[in-house]
């Protein structure tokens, strides 16, 4: 979609939230029915264009929501017509409670669609227990096949590491896997076609998804020095593998333009949030790892959920989700040089 037709949808007041199997629908018609939830804003890495390396500070543990609030959102928003559930970070497995918050979730009637975004790093020990607690799939991010090149990138990340962890969410079943790179010019241009070249004799997705700005520090200098846009990156994939031949999309709101290599079993997928905005048919929402409800990942307009169920119990929920969806931005303003000051990725979750 392009910004022109974000920009035309006009608001449409006879579409009241409404109660469940509807799904949520925002004032201008978009259904909003997944919630991704930042769990902690902690992360074991320093990816270039999320993190700076050193002088950062993490939210209290006494901040954090606690396993049985999630749940207790989790539950308001499946009445809203909420369907898809996501746990994100910073880095999710850092989380100690993680197995008892998927276990949480995951047994709530109309929660079962629930994945997690991970760097994989900690899977080889926990793929297998949250399999058990309930998870269905992960999406890991990997920036190269190269190992110098990923410790650039990724800084504190090392290969074989995130590797190992790839191996443990197949062998755990948690599939289709999914993978994810943020490509950085300078950093990890030359890898698309090797990262996209995992697909042809595994039936993985690799997605590739363009690099944001956000805050004011080094990560959006990055952001504005070194993006790169999807038509490159494909050009250079199609370069050394041969034409791209586009899937049908399996759901209107998948961020993702999908694609096959050549006789390649797996996908290749474009997200392009920049030079392809899609926020005409964003479906989501995200809650914070302290609890507010975060209306568009490139905006700063926020709710606080917390309080209001610390002080007011579920009910109170209810009300504020509602209103989040109804009150979502229609879209980012990149083109205006406008996007989120307030917070970073490692704190909203992508
Ligand atoms: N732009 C785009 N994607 C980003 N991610 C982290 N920072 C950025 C950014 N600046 C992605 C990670 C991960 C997900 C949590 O968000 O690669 O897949
Ligand atoms: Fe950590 Fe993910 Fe951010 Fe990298 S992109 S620093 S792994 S939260």
């Amino acid at each position: 979609m392009s910004l022109q037709q974000i920009t035309t949808i006009q608001p449409n007041d006879s579409t009241q939230p409404s109660g469940p199997l509807a799904g949520a629908r925002d004032q201008f018609g978009r259904v909003i029915d997944y919630l991704r939830i930042s769990v902690i804003d902690h992360c074991n890495l320093r990816c270039v264009y999320c993190m700076p390396e050193y002088g950062l500070k993490f939210l209290p543990v006494g901040e954090l929501l606690t396993p049985a609030e999630i749940a207790s959102v989790v539950r308001v928003a499946v009445d809203a017509g909420f369907r898809k559930f996501r746990l994100t970070g910073g880095e999710p497995t850092l989380r100690p409670d993680l197995l008892d918050i998927v276990r949480q979730i995951a047994a709530i009637p109309g929660a079962s669609e629930l994945a997690m975004t991970t760097n994989g790093i900690l899977l080889p020990d926990l793929a297998k227990p949250l399999v058990e607690a309930g998870l269905r799939r992960v999406n890991i991010h990997i920036d190269s096949l190269d190992s110098a090149r990923l410790t650039k990138i990724m800084r504190w990340g090392k290969l074989e590491d995130i590797w190992r962890g790839i191996e443990a969410a197949e062998a755990a079943g948690l599939t289709p896997i999914k993978l994810n790179a943020v490509v950085t010019r300078g950093y990890n241009d030359e890898d698309v076609a090797a990262l996209a070249a995992l697909t042809i004799e595994r039936d993985w997705h690799f997605r590739f998804i363009e690099m944001m700005p956000f805050g004011s520090g080094e990560c959006a200098q990055l952001a504005r020095d070194q993006y790169i846009s999807n038509d490159e990156v494909r050009a250079r994939i199609e370069a050394a593998h041969g034409p791209l031949t586009e899937l049908p999309a399996a759901d209107v709101s998948d961020e993702s333009r999908n694609y096959r290599l050549p006789n390649a079993r797996g996908v290749v997928g474009f997200i392009s949030p920049v030079s392809a905005p899609y926020c005409g048919s964003c479906n989501r929402m995200r809650l914070t790892a302290e609890g507010k409800l975060h209306l568009c990942l490139l905006n700063d307009d926020e709710m606080d959920i917390k309080k209001q169920l610390r002080q007011n119990g579920p009910d109170a929920v209810r009300e504020i989700l509602l209103k989040a969806v109804h009150q979502k931005p229609v879209g980012h303003r990149l083109h205006e040089g406008l996007f989120t000051q307030n917070r970073r990725m490692f704190q909203i979750g992508g």
